[in-house]
């Protein structure tokens, strides 16, 4: 379905197109985004449609979640494409501000230090959260305010970016928002590599390495049926196997980011820096031990 979506770029306009839908008692579905849409958005977008009548994507490069030394100025800004994708997958409205729309007289970190943000907890020290210290308190912060502003019934999120997800997950409960959250699959190339807006960073020998990502947490899911620690040697040895990935974690946890189970389903994550880029990825694992195995 391809049809042309309306375009807010501020507050007023955006509250004034979804006027009329709330109105009327439409649900309004709302996938947020930093832009750069491929193929995993869209799914985003489609999945978000299955909840609602209107879809509302938000296209903001959020500049509190990037720590001073980080992609911010290279992340890929590419608005006229993304509203094609959009267009092409049902979306009715794309909100796509400019950062003194959202943090009003312009951003900087000192600055939103002293307003009010969301803290994330404990959760948001760990894997991600320990490599970038005060990226989830910035991805916790934008989609609350981008919350107050859409006002959606359901918001939906993908799963590549699973602790993100918690996270979220865990401000609407702790914080009692009206929204529902919706976790979407991880769309991947034909090769295993996971779909993100960093992969056209990868030059063709990095992005041939980066499969490694898919293929240790392949490894990790065939061996754990002998348990945790077989599970992560074999996708240390995936891993170990492609010089150009520097590694920056490997966890094995619970569904929950807690320890991982004996028996029962888990998770497996890991990120990695090829040359400057870090690439994140996830799957669902299924643990047991060998006298579950043989029951
Ligand atoms: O996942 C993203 O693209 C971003 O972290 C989000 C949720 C749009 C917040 O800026």
């Amino acid at each position: 379905m391809t049809s042309t979506p309306t375009l807010a770029n501020t507050r007023e306009e955006l509250s004034g197109l979804l006027a009329t839908a709330r109105r009327e008692g439409r649900r309004i579905g709302f996938v947020p985004t930093m832009g750069a849409l491929h193929e995993g958005h869209a799914s985003l977008m489609r999945e978000a449609a299955r909840h609602a009548d209107v879809v509302v994507v938000s296209i903001f490069v959020n500049p509190m979640q990037f720590a001073p030394t980080e992609d911010l100025d290279r992340y890929p800004r590419t608005l006229p494409e993304d509203l094609e994708v959009c267009a092409a997958n049902g979306v009715a409205v794309v909100f796509a501000p400019a950062v003194e729309e959202m943090y009003a007289g312009g951003f900087s970190h000192d600055k939103v230090r002293d307003g009010v943000t969301v803290h994330p907890g404990r959760l948001a020290t760990i894997l991600d959260g320990e490599s970038r210290p005060g990226h989830f308190d910035g991805v916790l912060t934008v989609v609350a305010k981008l919350f107050g502003l859409v006002q959606p019934d359901v918001a939906v999120f993908g799963q590549k970016d699973y602790q993100q997800l918690a996270l979220i997950r865990a401000m609407v409960r702790d914080l009692c928002l009206p929204v529902e959250v919706v976790g979407a699959e991880t769309v991947r190339e034909p090769d295993g590599l996971a779909l993100s807006s960093r992969n056209r960073y990868l030059d063709p020998e990095q992005r041939r390495a980066a499969t490694v990502l898919s293929r240790a947490l392949r490894a990790a899911r065939e061996r754990a049926t002998y348990g945790v620690p077989a599970a992560r040697w074999a996708a240390m040895s995936v891993l170990k196997s492609e010089p150009l990935v520097e590694l920056d974690y490997l966890a094995l946890t619970g569904t929950d980011l807690g320890e991982a189970p004996e028996n029962g389903e888990g998770r497996i994550l890991v990120a990695a820096r090829l040359g400057s880029t870090r690439l994140i990825d996830n799957m669902p694992i299924l643990f047991t031990t060998p006298a579950e195995r043989s029951a």
